[in-house]
């Protein structure tokens, strides 16, 4: 199985940091973002990893994580020209994904302590052409794709409300999910939001419609460092966290 991490984007909301450098490169505990995410998918047998990076700070990347020789994987990098949303950014990973083959997606500011390897088990015995979704219980889901579900009924999502005013759940879906190659075919049917971006909710949402979204809940600690607050609590969670 194969992993893919998105790094791309404007990380407008870090400014002015990421002004100067990349969202994903910036310290968080001891570490540079970026390197939980690799260590997340080594943890779980996954060393082939795809990473989508914007064109900013692109050197500082391989400065830094090279080929990924040191830190056990192998590395190959996708350039996303400009920020047209997370299922733009996954559309990159076309080429590098096999017909029929399944792969783990993270979303390069997510941050969390649960081994991926029990999810991805479970994710395995799946039918090809169905995806999965973690999600996690938060304080204000109105930040985040909110899945509506019946939590006592069949694990499969009905559908997500993307950053909804009123969430139908206490729940968000994290950055974290699991595809087939159909996911390309669900990119190819889905169109700019309202906001000018290819949504990765749309696209768990063509899953859903046809009842293939299943779920599982995270355990431990989960947050995504896209703000301030997000970023400094995601470095004192990290900080014992030795990628
Ligand atoms: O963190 C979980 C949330 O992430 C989900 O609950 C939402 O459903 C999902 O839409 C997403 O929401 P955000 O508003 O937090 O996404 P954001 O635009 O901050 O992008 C998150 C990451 O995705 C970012 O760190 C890098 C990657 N990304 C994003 C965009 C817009 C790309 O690689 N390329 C892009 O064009």
């Amino acid at each position: 199985m194969k992993g893919v991490i998105l790094a791309g984007g404007t990380g407008t909301r870090l400014n002015p940091l990421t002004r100067l450098i990349n969202k994903h490169l910036l310290p968080v505990g001891k570490q540079p973002m970026v390197s939980y995410a690799i260590d997340r998918l080594r943890q779980a047998g996954i060393t082939d990893i795809l990473i989508v990076i914007g064109k900013q700070s692109a050197g500082l990347y391989t400065d830094f994580l090279g080929g990924g020789e040191a830190l056990g994987v192998s590395l190959t990098y996708k350039i996303q020209e400009a920020a047209g949303g997370i299922a733009e950014a996954l559309d990159l990973a076309r080429s590098y994904i096999a017909p029929g083959e399944r792969f783990v997606v993270l979303l390069g500011d997510n941050l969390f302590l649960d081994d991926l390897t029990p999810f991805i088990n479970k994710f395995i015995q799946q039918p090809y052409g169905s995806a999965r979704v973690l999600l996690k219980q938060v304080d204000d889901p109105r930040r985040y794709g909110v899945p509506v579900f019946d939590e006592h009924d069949d694990r499969l999502i009905s559908y997500i409300e993307e950053k909804p005013s009123e969430p139908k759940s206490g729940y968000c879906v994290t950055g974290i999910y699991m595809y087939d190659d159909t996911v390309f075919e669900a990119i190819r049917g889905i169109t700019p939001s309202s906001r000018g971006e290819l949504e990765i909710t749309d696209v768990n949402n063509a899953y859903a419609r046809r009842g293939k979204l299943e779920y599982d809940v995270l355990h431990k600690w989960w947050g995504d460092a896209g703000t301030f607050e997000s970023l400094e609590e995601a470095g004192q969670q990290m900080k014992g966290v030795q990628p």
